[in-house]
C-alpha cells in the first residue's frame, strides 16, 4: 500500500484542520460566538377560551430559550415585522462596556422600527445561572419574554450535586385584552390599568382556570432523582408565592448568583427575579399527583388578579390506571409581609473562595431614595380616574421620570449633547422629609423630570430605598441594569441612619439584580460603579414603571482605555 493518500502534505494539512475543527466543536476552545435570530412577529394564541393576536419572538409564546456558556459572545439579530416599535433587554446581563446592547427603549437605544433590525452584541462575563430576556418598551413584555440560561464554563461543576434534569419554569400573566390598549387607556384616564385574567407557567394557566385543563403544565419526574428548576418571574405586575405539594425545595441560586443552599416549602419571587431550586423526588413512586401552584403576594391598595395558577408534578412510573389522589400545596396569605421578610433573610451569598462576595467595605457615595406612588394633576377639561380626580404617578425622591422620545440617554451622553435631554442632578435624598411610613402628607403631587445620578468610575455606592405610605405602602421590586448589588440590610418602618447601619451584613449578603423594597419598610444595597454607561433603575412592576418609578445612573468612563464605554454599533436604531 505504497501510495496512500494520507501521505501527501496537502492532506496532512487538511487533516490537521479537520482535527482542529473537531477540537473546537468538542469544546476545547472555551468561548464561542452564538448567533440567534429573533423575528418579532404576530401570532394567534388562545388561552381561557379567548383568542388574540400577540407580539412574539419567532411565533413562540413564551419566547425561545437562549442557552449559552459563561464567556460566550452572543449575537442576536432582532428584526421587527410588527407595527409596534420594539427593543429587547437581557435582564441581569452585566453588559460590561456594552451598554448599547442593554435594550431599554430611550435609555440605551432608540427602538427598532417596523422593518428594521438590530444585532445585540455582548459577551457574558463572570456570570452563570438563570436570567431572562424581555421586550423593554411599553407593556410588550407581557408576551415577549423567554429564559436566558448560562451554563458554567466547560468542566466547571455546579457548587451542588449535578441534577438529573434542568427545567425552566417561567411565570407570566395572561390578559384577555390587548395589553398595549390597557396601559395606553390607563395613562389617558389616570386610573389603574385592568388586571390580568390568569397567571401562567411556561405560558399555561393550568387546570384551576376556566377552559384550561388542557393548558396545564406537566412536570414528569422519576422517583429518587434531583431536578433543577430554573424559575423566572416574568409576570407584569405581581410578585408570586410558589409551592409544590408535599415536596421541599432547596434554593441554590438567585439572579444568576449562587447562594448558601437552604430548604423551603414556599418560594417568593418578584417580577424580574430568578430563583434556581433543587427538587428531589420521593424515593418511590408515591402513587399520587401533586399540584405546583403560584398566586400573588399583594401589598398595595389597588385591585389585582387574585387567581391561582397550577401545574402538575407527575411521577412517570405510576403504572396503575386508577385515578391518583391529588395533593395541593398551601400558600401564605395574600399580604403575608412577615413571610416576605423571613424569606429575604434566608438568602445569603455563597461567599466561598471560588464564589466570593465582594461587598464594597468602604462607601464613596451615600444615597437615600424614597420609592412610592403619588399623583399628577388632571388636564383641564378632563375628568381623571386616579386618586381624588388626579392621575396616578410614581416616583423616586418625588421625581417621576420622563423618558426622552427623540433620542436615547446613552446617545445623548456619548455624543456630549445631553443639555436638552437630561439633567445630571438627581437628588441624593428627598427634598422633603416626612414620616415616610406614617400618615402620608396631604400633597401627593410628584415632579416630572429627566434627571440622572452621575457616578465617577469605580466608586462604591450605598443606596437605601425607603418605601412610602403615599397612596398605600407597597412592596416594590427594584431592578438595576448593568450591575449586581449586595443587599446589606432591610427592615420595616423608617430607616434609622444611627441604628440600622450597625446591623448591615457585609460578610455574606445576597447579591442580585432585583430586590423587593419591603412594603412599609426599607432596603439597603451596595455596589461598585465599575461599568461605564447609562443604567436604568426601576420598579419591575410594569404599572409603576409606566407611572414613573424609574431613574438612571450615569457611570463615567475610567482613565484607562479598557475602562471606557465602547462606541455605538453602526446599526444602532435611529429614533
Ligand atoms: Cu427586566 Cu429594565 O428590566
Amino acid at each position: 500500500m505504497g501510495a496512500s493518500v494520507f501521505e501527501t502534505p496537502v492532506t496532512t494539512l487538511a487533516m490537521s484542520i479537520a482535527l482542529l475543527t473537531l477540537f473546537v466543536i468538542s469544546g476545547y476552545v472555551q468561548c464561542a460566538t452564538k448567533h440567534y435570530d429573533f423575528n418579532i412577529q404576530m401570532q394567534t394564541v388562545t388561552r381561557l377560551c379567548h383568542t388574540k393576536s400577540i407580539v412574539t419572538v419567532n411565533g413562540k409564546f413564551p419566547g425561545p430559550r437562549i442557552v449559552a456558556r459563561e464567556g460566550d459572545n452572543l449575537l442576536i439579530k432582532v428584526t421587527n415585522h410588527v407595527t409596534d416599535n420594539i427593543t429587547i433587554h437581557w435582564h441581569g446581563i452585566r453588559q460590561l462596556r456594552s451598554g448599547w446592547a442593554d435594550g431599554p427603549a430611550y435609555i440605551t437605544q432608540c427602538p427598532i422600527q417596523t422593518g428594521q433590525s438590530y444585532v445585540y452584541n455582548y459577551t457574558i462575563t463572570g456570570q452563570r445561572g438563570t436570567l431572562w430576556w424581555h421586550a423593554h418598551i411599553s407593556w410588550l413584555r407581557s408576551t415577549v419574554y423567554g429564559p436566558l440560561i448560562i451554563h458554567p464554563k466547560k468542566n466547571v461543576p455546579y457548587p451542588f450535586p449535578k441534577p438529573h434534569k434542568e427545567v425552566p419554569l417561567i411565570f407570566g400573566e395572561w390578559f384577555n385584552g390587548d395589553t398595549e390598549a390597557i396601559i395606553n387607556q390607563a395613562l389617558q384616564t389616570g386610573g389603574g390599568p385592568n388586571v390580568s385574567e390568569a397567571y401562567t407557567i411556561n405560558g399555561l394557566p393550568g387546570l384551576l382556570y376556566n377552559c384550561s385543563a388542557k393548558d396545564t403544565f406537566k412536570l414528569k419526574v422519576k422517583p429518587g432523582r434531583t431536578y433543577l428548576l430554573r424559575m423566572i418571574n416574568a409576570a407584569l405586575n405581581d410578585e408570586l408565592f410558589f409551592s409544590i405539594a408535599n415536596h421541599t425545595l432547596t434554593v441554590v441560586e438567585v439572579d444568576a448568583i449562587y447562594v448558601k443552599p437552604f430548604q423551603t416549602d414556599i418560594i417568593l419571587i418578584t417580577p424580574g427575579q430568578t430563583t434556581n431550586v433543587l427538587l428531589t423526588t420521593k424515593p418511590q413512586s408515591p402513587q399520587a399527583t401533586f399540584l405546583m401552584s403560584a398566586r400573588p403576594y399583594e401589598t398595595g391598595q389597588g385591585t389585582f388578579d387574585n387567581s391561582t395558577l397550577a401545574g402538575v408534578l407527575e411521577y412517570k412510573s405510576s403504572k396503575s390506571n386508577k385515578i391518583l389522589p391529588l395533593f395541593k400545596p398551601s400558600l401564605p396569605a395574600i399580604n403575608d409581609t412577615a413571610f416576605a421578610a423571613k424569606f429575604a433573610n434566608k438568602l445569603r451569598s455563597l461567599a466561598s473562595p471560588l464564589f466570593p462576595a465582594n461587598v464594597p467595605q468602604k462607601v464613596d457615595n451615600h444615597f437615600f431614595f424614597t420609592v412610592g406612588l403619588g399623583t399628577n394633576p388632571c388636564n383641564e377639561n378632563q375628568t381623571c380616574q386616579g386618586p381624588n380626580g388626579a392621575k396616578f404617578a410614581a416616583s423616586i425622591n418625588n421625581v417621576s421620570f420622563i423618558q426622552p422620545t427623540t433620542t436615547a440617554l446613552l446617545e445623548a451622553h456619548f455624543s456630549g449633547q445631553s443639555n436638552k435631554v437630561y439633567k445630571p442632578n438627581f437628588p441624593y435624598s428627598p427634598k422633603k422629609w416626612f414620616n415616610f411610613t406614617g400618615t402620608p402628607p396631604n400633597n401627593t403631587m410628584v415632579n416630572d423630570d429627566t434627571r440622572l445620578m452621575v457616578l465617577p468610575y469605580n466608586t462604591s455606592v450605598e443606596l437605601v430605598m425607603q418605601d412610602t405610605s403615599i397612596l398605600g405602602a407597597e412592596s416594590h421590586p427594584l431592578h438595576i441594569h448593568g450591575f449586581n448589588f449586595f443587599v446589606v440590610g432591610q427592615g420595616s418602618g423608617n430607616f434609622d441612619q444611627n441604628k440600622d447601619p450597625k446591623n448591615f451584613n457585609l460578610v455574606d449578603p445576597v447579591e442580585r439584580n432585583t430586590v423587593g423594597v419591603p412594603a412599609g419598610g426599607w432596603v439597603a444595597i451596595r455596589f461598585l460603579a465599575d461599568n461605564p454607561g447609562v443604567w436604568f433603575m426601576h420598579c419591575h412592576l410594569e404599572v409603576h414603571l409606566s407611572w414613573g418609578l424609574k431613574m438612571a445612573w450615569l457611570v463615567l468612563d475610567g482613565k484607562l482605555p479598557n475602562q471606557r464605554l465602547l462606541p455605538p454599533p453602526l446599526d444602532l436604531p435611529k429614533c
